[in-house]
């Protein structure tokens, strides 16, 4: 008989008939009569309880049906007369898959800190938390895709191994197959990269911009959705070395498109969650985080305070309020400058604009002010940034300049600034931090909790 998934089977009505559900025992308790077995198979946060005739089948045959014991179970389906769950099954057959030692199986039991299950990566998605997390992480991955899928754009795959750097911030990591025992050496006595794998220098892509760009100049509207990766040596509980980006790129689109764009999104993805995680997001409601949902809610519910970075500098000058790191003009702006905006100023999510273009990447829209870059980034309650985009300078000379001023190597760059030379366009694009919009769904206060194998400076363990 084939299995049938206990999320399925919770909302059967299908009495007296026959089941068969596998998963994994969350606890087992009782008496010499009868014993209730709770399991999970991680189709829902809620378990199937399992009624045994302790002895019809023997107290001696139960024992190994222990917390983290696999099992495949064969029972009736009937309406439950306990507390807590409406249906449940009567066993008629138990097989045991696979024992879990209760001396040393880690989850034994339940209230193990956050920070002890990052220990134990290789089980917690057997816990509760992380079952409802991975959950909502699935449901946050095919919302993206179905709402760009939906607005007719286009999913591009960009190359995670690259020769060029997109932010400009020297945060890569490399990719070579050279001996680092036996470096081969140019005649002035540096690494010869030439005759590493690819024949040059070879990095780990820190965003899919710059090609992104290059599809959205042909099909008009893209996106990608991809792991990046970055050097900084920030142990923060917002950095991950090893993130997943989307990044959407439009052709004929402005600033304010893109705004527009960046509020229309998060909103619908945060809405997808509410209606299609509940029991999830309750979960970590309940047990986390009293005011996530509504605070869900209210996200959906509001435009995001549109204002510019000189005025919201204005706006922390004069708070009065004592930050670590002081703020002025053309200082970029640390979360507790950006948490102040939104947390307690606004009390809603905030888009800065117009940046000065020195704390900004190169391949922004020039202003004419001759300071600041039609940048935007998105700022969110409990997070500080969750989005960074802006308008892309599409002015040949204005990028090439920019590009000298800053001394980027234009060897690595001459596909990009090609398509300046060969029909230009308007366009505009951002880069959505997928781990930091999980973090804001979920409620959860540390990155490390929201991705399966975190990857932060001395930690790939898993
Ligand atoms: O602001 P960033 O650096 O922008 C870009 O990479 C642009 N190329 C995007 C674009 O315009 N297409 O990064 C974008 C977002 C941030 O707002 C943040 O949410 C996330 O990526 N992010 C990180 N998330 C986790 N760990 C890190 N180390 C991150 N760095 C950036
Ligand atoms: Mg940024």
């Amino acid at each position: 008989m084939k299995r049938i998934k206990i999320k399925e089977l919770l909302q059967s009505k299908e009495f007296n008939k026959e089941f068969v559900i596998e998963g994994w025992v969350r606890t087992r308790r009782g008496n010499k009569n009868v014993n209730f077995i709770a399991i999970n198979d991680g189709s829902t946060i809620n378990n199937m309880q399992v009624v045994v005739d302790v002895p019809v089948f023997g107290e001696e045959s139960l024992k190994n049906i222990t917390t983290g014991a696999c099992v495949k179970v064969k029972g009736l389906l009937v309406n439950s007369q306990g507390q807590g769950q409406t249906v449940e099954i009567h066993a008629k057959e138990i097989l045991v898959y696979g024992t879990a030692d209760t001396e040393t199986f880690p989850l034994q039991k339940k209230g193990h800190t956050l920070e002890f299950l990052r220990t134990i990566a290789h089980l917690r998605p057997r816990t509760n938390t992380f079952g409802a997390i991975l959950r909502i992480r699935h449901n946050m991955a095919f919302a993206i895709h179905k709402y760009f899928n939906d607005k007719g754009f286009c999913y591009v795959h960009t190359p995670i191994i690259t020769g060029s750097d997109c932010e400009g911030a020297g945060q890569m990591f490399r990719v070579s197959t050279l001996d680092f025992n036996n470096l081969p050496k140019t005649e002035d006595g540096k690494i010869d990269f030439s005759q590493d794998f690819f024949g040059k220098e070879t990095n780990l892509t820190v965003s899919g911009q710059l090609e992104g760009e290059l599809a959205a100049m042909a099909l008009s509207e893209i996106y990608t959705f991809g792991p990046t990766f970055r050097a900084e040596n920030s142990n923060t509980p917002r950095h991950l070395a090893e993130f997943w980006m989307i990044e959407p790129e439009m052709a004929f689109y402005d600033l304010e498109d893109n705004m527009n764009l960046a509020q229309d999104f998060v909103q619908y993805l945060v809405k997808y969650a509410l209606e299609n995680c509940k029991d999830d997001l309750e979960f970590l409601n309940n047990m986390y985080d009293k005011e996530l949902i509504s605070r869900l809610e209210f996200v959906v519910n509001n435009d995001f305070k549109r204002l510019t970075y000189t005025e919201a500098v204005d706006i922390l000058v004069k708070s009065g309020e004592k930050f670590e790191y002081p703020v002025s003009w053309g200082t970029d702006l640390q979360s507790e400058h950006e948490r102040y905006l939104v947390e307690k100023h606004f009390n809603k999510p905030v888009i800065l604009i117009d940046y000065p273009k020195e704390i900004k990447a190169f391949y922004m829209k020039q202003n004419p002010d001759g300071k600041t870059v039609r940048a935007m980034d998105v700022l969110f309650p409990k997070i500080g940034e969750i989005i960074g985009g802006s308008q892309r300078e599409e002015d040949f000379n204005k990028l090439n300049d920019r590009i000298k001023e800053l001394n980027i190597p234009t060897k690595d760059m001459w596909w990009y600034i090609d398509t300046r030379k060969f029909g230009a366009a308007p366009h505009s694009g951002f880069g959505l931090g997928f781990e930091r919009l999980i973090l804001f769904v979920t409620g959860m206060a540390n990155i490390r909790d929201v991705i399966p194998f975190p990857r932060t400076p001395k930690n790939a363990e898993f």
